[in-house]
């Protein structure tokens, strides 16, 4: 899969897949997306110490920087596992602008997220650890529980296959009761699996570029 790295309207970095047609981002700002959608929707949420977060597509690494920038902000505790199927080339992580965008500014932070193994847990410092997995959504076995889901896959007019009934099932049976699911789709057949799987859904407004997003809350 060849991969374009490509600015996006608040200045952040992305990547962009011909093939597909498909970016890891808004190109409306990516940085402005991944905050709007998974930090103030999601993580901003969340009424605990410590916090378990589950994340679908580890892709370029924002989500967990910008996890790991709150839980330094406000003294949280993060356990971050994600999964990942296609990892990024090493020459593409020194070019992302994320940390030099950020108030927190940390790009040895960044590069360590990007240098945990993978299938492994590492801890970052006292705020974050991570476990990334390096496989796939379709078949993966979820090891841990989860208070937070960052629902990050790529599109699904593109993907359709990680948007099915099956694998919110078997996230919503590892998320805790009460538990957060946010995804920056709003779509009718996603809503309606999501809501079969155990959540109650709501749309709230999206990041610009985007009338609404979803959240949903595990009942
Ligand atoms: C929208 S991007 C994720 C963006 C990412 N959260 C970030 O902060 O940069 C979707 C990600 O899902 C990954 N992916 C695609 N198919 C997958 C699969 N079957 N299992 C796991 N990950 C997959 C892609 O490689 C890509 O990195």
């Amino acid at each position: 899969m060849k991969r374009e790295l490509i600015k996006t309207e608040d200045g952040s970095h992305t990547l962009y897949i011909k093939e597909m047609d498909e970016q890891y981002h808004s190109i409306h700002g990516a940085i402005q997306e991944s905050n709007h959608v998974f930090i103030e929707a999601g993580l901003s949420i969340i009424d605990l110490e410590e916090i378990t977060i589950f994340e679908a597509g580890f892709g370029t690494g924002l989500n967990a920087y910008l996890t790991w920038e709150y839980a330094k902000q406000h003294n949280k505790k993060i356990h971050f596992v994600t999964i990942e199927l296609y990892p990024i080339d090493n020459e593409i992580i020194p070019l992302l602008n994320y940390a030099s965008l950020t108030k927190s500014n940390n790009q040895e932070i960044f590069n360590k997220l990007h240098l945990a193994k993978w299938d492994t847990t590492t801890q970052i410092d006292q705020y974050l650890t991570i476990t990334k997995f390096k496989q796939d959504l379709t078949t993966f076995n979820h090891l841990h529980y989860y208070d937070l889901v960052y629902f990050d896959a790529f599109g699904p007019d593109k993907q359709p296959q990680l948007w099915t009934d099956e694998i919110f099932e078997r996230i919503t049976a590892k998320t805790n009761k009460n538990g957060v699911l946010v995804t920056y789709s709003a779509k009718g057949v996603v809503r309606r699996s999501i809501i079969k799987s155990g959540f109650e859904v709501e749309r709230i407004p999206g990041p610009p570029g985007k009338r609404q997003m979803m959240r949903g809350r595990k009942i």
